[in-house]
């Protein structure tokens, strides 16, 4: 039985006292650990602070890091910077960073080797465009983007990452790929991970579907055989629609 996460990635949203009058709101609510991990994934500035106050069931991830732990990087953040400040998770390759800021698979490949040597667990995006769809090319895109995001993985490492499957044309649209759409695909995805690395670890890996999930939808979603959580953004900002998500069963 894979345990399911919902993780909330707040992108570039909040000011300092928003983001903690949401822990206060949540922290103490959101669904025990033992049935839901219940992630938020904030700004840099943000992360210390939420994680001082993350409570029990609750925790703390970065939405970007560097692959190199120090150096000449003006602007940037290491690995460890975050590890050491409590930082448990970290989202890697979400479509905005491939789009806006040029990031690369390979650049992705080697955050996620760097996550595991520093304690964190990577939430790896993947996902097509409207284009690619209509091209009838989702399998490819996302197989190509799981490969090469997992180059070079132990199977105990492999058997760690949480997947975000993001389809782009249904990020912020308020157009959710359909249940069956988004299970299809991430049973794909899960075909490719046993093809690379076996069905044990196949079996073990969480797969989140991304994409306007929202309090309404949440449930419909998560009783598809493959998807396992979900990575939310607009939805994810208000304490309630968080609950609602974190406490859908
Ligand atoms: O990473 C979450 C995301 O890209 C989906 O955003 O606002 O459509 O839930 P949203």
């Amino acid at each position: 039985m894979r345990k399911p996460i919902i993780a909330g990635n707040w992108k570039m949203n909040k000011t300092r006292d928003e983001s903690l009058q949401f822990i206060y709101a949540v922290k103490d609510r959101v669904a025990s650990a033992d049935t839901v991990e219940s992630v938020i994934c904030a700004p840099f500035p943000y992360l210390r602070c939420l994680v001082k106050r993350q409570g029990a069931s609750l925790r703390i991830g970065a939405q970007n890091m560097h692959f190199e732990s120090e150096g000449a990087y003006t602007g940037e953040i290491a690995p460890q910077m975050l590890s050491s400040i409590g930082v448990s998770y970290v989202v890697l390759g979400h479509s905005e960073r491939r789009e806006m800021f040029n990031e690369t698979d390979e650049a992705i490949n080697k955050k996620v080797h760097v996550s595991f040597s520093n304690g964190l667990i990577p939430i790896i995006c993947v996902g097509e465009s409207l284009e690619d769809r209509e091209a009838g090319q989702t399998n490819q895109i996302v197989e190509a983007q799981t490969v090469k995001a997992l180059e070079g993985l132990t199977k105990e490492q492999a058997k760690q990452v949480v997947i975000a499957y993001e389809p782009i044309w249904a990020i912020g649209t308020g157009r959710t790929a359909t249940a069956e759409q988004a299970n299809e695909t991430i049973g794909y995805i899960r075909s490719v991970i046993e093809r690379l690395f076996g069905s044990e670890v196949s079996e073990a890996v969480r797969i989140q579907y991304g994409g306007s999930v929202n309090p309404n939808n949440i449930k419909e979603l998560m009783a598809q055989e493959h998807i396992d959580g979900a990575l939310v953004g607009g939805a994810s900002l208000d304490p309630q629609s968080f609950l609602a998500l974190v406490n859908y069963q």
